[in-house]
């Protein structure tokens, strides 16, 4: 009797092997131990308790150094969250901040009201595992007051 490769067994062998073979890919990780020059706090004022809003709500995403959780060792996670950070980088990076020129810093700050106001951001999948990162009513205010002060030195 000839039997068919395509048993459940002989599937789920071949499915093991490939989650067990793409653990050994590496993704490089989003850790820089370097100060950035170009961190938006160098360059403009980002009282205490902003920095810590967007340490806490944004940075995951949108700096230089993302703190990993222990669950993101496991592939695929490694990957989409890689994605996220790198998606999250190219559109704001708030290490980089000073090297945007006029344009598009008062873009960014713009977005950054309008993404938190309408509740874009942060992602809800990240608030999800994160609930810390959630933001209130309250540190939505405070944005939203940071930017205009500090659009007001860019013009
Ligand atoms: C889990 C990752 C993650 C977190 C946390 C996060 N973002 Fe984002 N952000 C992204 C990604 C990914 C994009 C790219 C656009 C998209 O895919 O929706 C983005 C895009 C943006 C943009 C650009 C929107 C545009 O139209 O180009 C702004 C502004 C922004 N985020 C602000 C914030 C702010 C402010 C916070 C914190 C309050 C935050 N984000 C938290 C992942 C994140």
């Amino acid at each position: 009797m000839n039997k068919s490769f395509f048993t459940i067994k002989n599937i789920l062998t071949v499915l093991l092997l490939m989650f067990i073979g793409i653990q050994f890919i590496d993704v490089k990780k989003n850790i820089s131990q370097d100060q950035s020059a170009n961190a938006i706090g160098n360059h403009y004022n980002v009282p205490p308790k902003v920095q810590s809003i967007l340490k806490t709500s944004c940075y995951d995403c949108h700096s230089n150094n993302t703190i990993y959780p222990s669950y993101s060792k496991i592939q695929p996670v490694k990957w989409w969250l890689a994605d996220h950070v790198n998606a999250g980088k190219r559109h704001l990076n708030f290490d980089e901040f000073n090297s945007y020129s006029r344009e598009k810093k008062l873009e960014k700050l713009d977005e950054i009201v309008e993404t938190v106001k309408e509740g874009e951001m942060p992602l809800a999948s990240y608030t999800v595992i994160h609930q810390d990162a959630k933001l209130s009513a309250s540190d939505r205010a405070e944005i939203e007051k940071w930017v205009s002060e500090t659009k007001k030195g860019i013009k």
